[in-house]
């Protein structure tokens, strides 16, 4: 898959992408990155990227035509016009993990990590498809939000992972938080593992993982639960768990 990112801080991406699983999938060739920076792509002799903004106020606004020559570069680059191109901004649409698969179908992706006050708003009519926000607080730029969106998508193309089945057990991929994971030594600061986990039967384990993760949902985040059709056994584990009432705080138990 091709990624695409318009920043005007090309060095930071670029090196949060050179280490772990993305970095090695850039280097075995499973995705493709090319960086935009539009100060290369500025009018002006100083490089101006940003200007006031009209009406007045605060702060900086991007300017629109160093970045619509990015995005025409990308597609040229890309060699096509459909390329999904997505400004990174606390106005989007909230990220999720839906998302994030949506996107790893695609053949091409382009980032564009907004600064300042916001992007000119011309620009977003003629060349963005859609907006998109990591969450609701404030970051100083795009760039740490495409770089979260850059490394869910890219983990889910095919050669990324090692063990690409770990993403089918990971939290949300059913719409359950993840279940409590141990590993060596059996005891820990007076901690042992559960015992369940070392008795070798598979077919155990893999409930008791369930019933985890089904409780960890309910107890952390119930809003992921509401309109869930339950099948026949999870039922009795959610049944259990709301008679439990605050009981259910524990997870350890
Ligand atoms: N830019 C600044 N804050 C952001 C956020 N929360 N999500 C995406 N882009 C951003």
């Amino acid at each position: 898959m091709w990624f695409g990112v318009v920043t005007i801080f090309p060095d930071l991406v670029q090196a949060a992408l050179e280490e772990g699983v993305v970095g090695r999938a850039l280097r075995a060739g499973s995705i493709q990155l090319e960086l935009y920076n539009p100060r290369e792509y500025a009018q002006d002799s100083f490089k101006s990227v940003d200007d006031r903004p009209y009406g007045g106020g605060p702060g900086m606004v991007m300017m629109a035509e160093p970045l619509a020559e990015c995005v025409k570069q990308a597609r040229t680059d890309f060699e096509s016009e459909t390329l999904q191109t997505i400004l990174l901004t606390p106005q989007g649409k909230t990220l999720s993990q839906n998302v994030v698969r949506e996107f790893s179908e695609l053949d091409g992706l382009l980032l564009i990590a907004g600064r300042y006050e916001g992007v000119d708003e011309r620009f977003v009519e003629n060349y963005v498809d859609s907006e998109l926000s990591i969450g609701d607080y404030v970051l100083s730029g795009g760039e740490l939000a495409a770089l979260v969106v850059l490394d869910s998508v890219a983990r889910l193309v095919s050669g990324t992972l090692n063990n690409p089945d770990s993403t089918s057990t990971e939290s949300y991929s059913d719409g359950l938080l993840d279940f409590p994971q141990y590993t060596r030594p059996r005891r820990f600061e007076g901690l042992d593992v559960p015992e369940i986990l070392l008795s070798g039967d598979h077919g155990k384990v893999e409930k008791w993982r369930h019933a985890q993760a089904i409780r960890r949902t309910w107890n952390r985040r119930p809003d992921l639960l509401t309109n869930r059709s339950w099948a026949k056994e999870e039922r009795k584990i959610v049944n259990s768990l709301s008679n439990c009432g605050s009981g259910c705080d524990t997870e350890n138990e």
